[in-house]
């Protein structure tokens, strides 16, 4: 596996310097109301398929700009979010992550590479995860009001009805709340410290399973609001991460503003 992630993560890697230059030359189509894909997104997930496609011709992809997104999880897969954070990037707000996981039964690895600051978020199951060469885990924040926590908005704005009512119910225990925009990213942050949870409802697999891969090695909880795993199996979910110790806490909240 180690050596499966190293060239993965080179091939990941490779993709930045075409990000940073393609981001000068857009050209935007619009998926659905304020969801746009780019030249990049398709181009990197172009790319993608071909180097990961080489290191392992026997497993399928389940990649955001495919029209494939089912997976019986019998055979290895790619899990491909080219481009997380489309909206940022359009914008030049850099905040922008490359997502690849791979899962082979219980054999897994996540890589989430930021072009723009050349972050590298890296975990291997059973390894531990790494920002660089550099060991992470979550914060020790046991309490919600030493927190800060990351949310996400949905493209479905009526979906963004219930995450606003439940970022509410948990912006009056905590210490500040961030909606950043790439979930891969966020993930990631709390994996770090930088953030002791994340939520968002209606994720894709490609948005949560590299950056969940990652938490669960730093020691954080990746489930869904009702407190089930996520990972590897669902394909679409409402995504509750956390450092662990408090996620008791940010279920209770998330769920006490469920109707
Ligand atoms: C989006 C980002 C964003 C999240 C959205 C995702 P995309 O992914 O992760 O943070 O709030 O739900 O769809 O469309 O930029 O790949
Ligand atoms: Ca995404
Ligand atoms: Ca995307």
């Amino acid at each position: 596996m180690e050596a499966l992630l190293e060239k993965a993560s080179q091939i990941v890697c490779s993709l930045g310097e075409f990000v940073r230059q393609e981001r000068r030359r857009l050209k935007i189509d619009e998926k659905g109301f304020a969801n746009f894909v780019t030249n990049i997104d398709i181009e990197v997930q172009n790319r993608l398929h071909d180097g990961l496609g080489r290191l392992m011709p026997n497993a399928v992809f389940v990649s955001e700009e495919s029209d494939v997104h089912e997976w019986d999880g019998q055979r290895p897969a790619w899990i491909i979010d080219p481009i997380d954070g489309t909206t940022n990037m359009i914008h030049g707000y850099p905040h922008v992550a490359i997502s690849v996981a791979y899962i082979d039964g219980a054999d897994r690895f996540g890589i989430v590479y930021n072009p723009f600051n050349g972050e590298l978020f890296t975990a291997i199951s059973g390894h531990g995860a790494y920002l660089g060469t550099e060991r992470i885990s979550v914060s020790e924040n046991a309490r919600m009001e030493q927190t800060i926590i990351g949310f996400g908005l949905p493209y479905n704005r009526y979906l963004a009805r219930t995450m606003f009512r439940a970022a509410e119910k948990v912006y009056e225990t905590c210490q500040d709340m961030k909606r950043k925009g790439s979930a891969a990213l966020d993930l990631c942050y709390v994996a770090a410290g930088r953030l002791d949870g994340y939520f968002e409802v209606d994720l894709n697999i490609w948005d949560f399973a590299a950056g969940g891969i990652i938490l669960e090695e730093a020691g954080g909880t990746v489930t869904d609001w009702f407190g089930e795993p996520v990972i590897p199996h669902r394909r679409k979910a409402d995504v509750a991460s956390s450092n662990g110790k408090i996620h008791p806490s940010l279920l209770s909240l998330i769920q006490s503003t469920i109707e």
